[in-house]
């Protein structure tokens, strides 16, 4: 048992406890899909007696944990939870049911579940038992920790993140197409910190012939997303990073009649290849919806950029900018053409941050879409 500091200022208490939540939560990072990260704490007499999170898809959710390492102390206590308790049956039975058996005597929740199937009902279900429910303690916290699982409910697509690096003068790399390294290595952990919690990293064909990236996260004991290429070509060199899958799984996007010697190669290595007719970015997504995913990250260059973001599949941005001036008429520039001649037409970021990381910063925002 853990003897907690402040039941004297019951907000912050609550406070504490929800960020404790989240804390337990974010142990299975990049984990879940399609299901969201829960972390539960359960207090009682000012003190945690238990706590759980939520490991995977298929296995018991958070307050199952936290209920059955507090045992008979959850009885009276009360119980914090990021994300509201389910009430239906799915792989496994509610919460709701396992909370009011344990006959805990108060629920606080950091926000509602999205899911239609949830959707409050389960709040309601615990209020009808006779508990006592608060709803919303640091909902701001708790909807970013679920943005793609929240994203993924309500538009029935994963949420699409473009992440770029690029030098004060706008360019993601030198004439000659050279672009490693643009940002400092304090930069690039983070970007491999970022890529935890995606499910999936996509790029072109083009990023392959030039940077022969590795894209995983580097990590020791931490998940590898999907790494995914989209090619129409196939004019792929045999030998890449992206094809060692003992690193990572690698998927290969392509069209049905693209170099059946390239698709042969590639899936001998263990790379697996699947054509999509059209193969475009909101197509990829739609295939990567169906893999049960929730957060894609776009690690592509302009012109893929550019069509993703045409097509509606980027909903944020993370932009790496290095104070470094390479200059360069032709050298590229994150975003290709959108068509857009007026300055008015520009896409304006809602929701923007700032972070100092090393020598670099990184801009993050949101794009506005027509249903904001
Ligand atoms: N600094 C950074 O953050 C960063 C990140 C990524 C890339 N880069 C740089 O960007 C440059 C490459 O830029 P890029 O724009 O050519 O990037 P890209 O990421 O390779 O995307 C373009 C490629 O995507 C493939 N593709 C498949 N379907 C497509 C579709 N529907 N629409 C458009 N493309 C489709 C094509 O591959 P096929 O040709 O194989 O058919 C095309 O060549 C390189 O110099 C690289 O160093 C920089
Ligand atoms: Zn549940």
């Amino acid at each position: 048992m853990i003897p907690l500091n402040d039941p004297e200022r019951p907000a912050e208490f609550d406070r504490q406890m929800m960020f404790r939540c989240l804390e337990l939560a974010r142990r299975a990072l990049g984990k879940t899909a399609p299901n969201p990260l829960v972390g539960c704490v359960i207090v009682r007499d000012n003190m945690i007696v238990g706590e759980g999170f939520h490991p995977g898809a298929g296995q018991p959710h958070a307050e199952v944990f936290a209920l059955r390492d507090a045992g008979e102390r959850a009885v009276g206590a009360t119980v914090y939870v990021n994300l509201e308790p389910c009430n239906h049956y799915g792989r496994t039975p509610p919460c709701t049911e396992a909370l009011i058996q344990a006959k805990v005597a108060k629920v606080v929740v950091g926000m509602i579940d999205p899911n239609p199937l949830v959707a409050g009902q389960g709040i309601e279900r615990l209020k009808q038992a006779g508990i006592e429910v608060i709803v919303g303690v640091e909902q701001d916290a708790c909807q970013l920790l679920n943005e793609g699982f929240v994203h993924r409910i309500l538009h029935h697509q994963p949420l699409g993140i473009l992440k770029y690096a690029m030098t004060l003068d706008g360019k993601i790399a030198t004439t000659t197409g050279h672009s490693a390294w643009i940002t400092s290595p304090t930069a690039r952990q983070q970007v491999h910190q970022l890529r935890v919690a995606c499910d999936a990293v996509i790029v072109g064909g083009n990023t392959v012939r030039r940077d022969n990236p590795h894209l995983t996260t580097h990590q020791a004991g931490e998940p590898n997303p999907l790494r995914v290429v989209m090619s129409r070509k196939l004019d792929l060199p045999l030998e890449a990073n992206l094809w060692d899958i003992t690193a990572a799984n690698t998927l290969v996007l392509t069209t049905k009649d693209a170099d059946p010697d390239c698709q042969e190669q590639l899936q001998k290595k263990g790379v697996e290849v699947v054509a999509l007719s059209p193969l475009t970015p909101a197509t990829v997504m739609n295939h990567l919806y169906d893999r049960q995913f929730l957060n894609v990250l776009w690690e592509c260059g302009g012109t893929l950029a550019a069509q993703a973001i045409a097509e509606g599949v980027i909903q944020k941005i993370w932009a790496f900018i290095a104070p470094k001036i390479i200059g360069g008429e032709t050298a590229p520039s994150p975003v290709g053409d959108l068509g857009f001649t007026q300055m008015n037409e520009a896409l304006t970021l809602k929701r923007v941050t700032l972070h100092s990381i090393g020598s670099d910063y990184l801009i993050e925002g949101y794009l506005s879409s027509p249903s904001d």
